[in-house]
């Protein structure tokens, strides 16, 4: 009965080639679900992640945005994007402040948490910023706290870097915020135990191939657990050239949430306010 269908198809030539294509989508789709997830997959999307990092809290976002507010001073109808934005502090807090700003990020839990916040001038949804969202849209795109340098390939972080720009209106701004690698590489502490609500992290850290590559593992009611975190040590010059290749310019360069001046020995955070180029 198939075999017949299969023949009467190859009668037709044009449904031969839609179904050679279904078969090829299909073969496509069941390799992808089958494949591992990445360690940002994973990791964002477990609640030890925001375990571990609760010093990282609302109090932190809202000192960073009053500060970049007070720089940038948006307009009273700007349009703002949060990528990657975890549960939403950011971009919550700038809801709050009166701003029409959307927030994506790859983690379901997470814009899950954050769609409770949402209303007519606040929305989230789940999307992977290496893809195009919206174009020509935002005045200000942000992409806070180390959400960039996780891909293996610097080819995925200019193409999400294309996207962000893409993003933009003409005279739409950046914020990338980053860490400052010089700096945490040259005092890394290769092993710690922190303990927070409870559990104890154990944390080891190694630098390999240009990624700081941090192993996280705990015992959790009595289940052992074991993440990874694998972050690019980009510098100043490699986000330069990432820059030029997306056609962003960098207008100023900060290095802490306090936009005191980057400097590379000192400063904890790469913090770039960029435009985009030829606009
Ligand atoms: C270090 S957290 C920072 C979150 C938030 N910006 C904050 O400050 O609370 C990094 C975030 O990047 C998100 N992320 C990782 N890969 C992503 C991707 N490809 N597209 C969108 N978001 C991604 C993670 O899910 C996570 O929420």
């Amino acid at each position: 009965m198939f075999a017949a269908k299969i023949r009467n198809i190859e009668g037709y030539p044009m449904l031969n080639v839609c179904f050679n294509f279904a078969k090829l989508a299909i073969f496509a789709l069941l390799i992808k679900s089958n494949m591992p997830k990445k360690w940002f997959h994973n990791w964002f999307n477990s609640p030890y992640y925001h375990i571990l990092y609760q010093q990282r809290n609302d109090a932190e976002a809202e000192f960073f945005i009053d500060n970049l507010c007070a720089y940038l001073k948006p307009k009273a109808n700007s349009r703002l994007l949060d990528i990657a934005c975890g549960r939403g502090r950011h971009a919550i807090y700038l809801n709050k402040n009166g701003y029409d700003i959307t927030g994506i990020d790859l983690s379901i839990a997470s814009i899950k948490y954050a769609k409770e916040f949402e209303n007519n001038r606040l929305h989230f949804y789940v999307h992977d910023m290496r893809y195009l969202f919206y174009i020509n849209y935002f005045d200000i795109a942000f992409n806070l706290f180390t959400s960039f340098g996780y891909f293996e390939t610097d080819y995925d972080h200019v193409k999400s870097l294309r996207t962000f720009q893409k993003a933009l209106k003409p005279d739409g701004l950046l914020v990338l915020d980053y860490f400052n690698s010089h700096k945490i590489i040259t005092n890394l502490t290769a092993q710690e135990v922190k303990t927070v609500d409870g559990i104890d992290f154990h944390i080891n850290k190694i630098v390999e191939k240009n990624k700081i590559i941090k192993t996280i593992e705990f015992v959790h009611k009595h289940k052992a657990f074991a993440f990874k975190e694998q972050v690019k040590a980009y510098r100043f010059n490699d986000f330069k050239l990432f820059f030029e290749q997306s056609e962003l310019e960098i207008v100023h360069c900060f290095g802490s949430y306090n936009l005191e001046e980057f400097d590379i020995d000192n400063s904890d955070r790469l913090i770039f306010i960029c435009k985009k180029a030829h606009a």
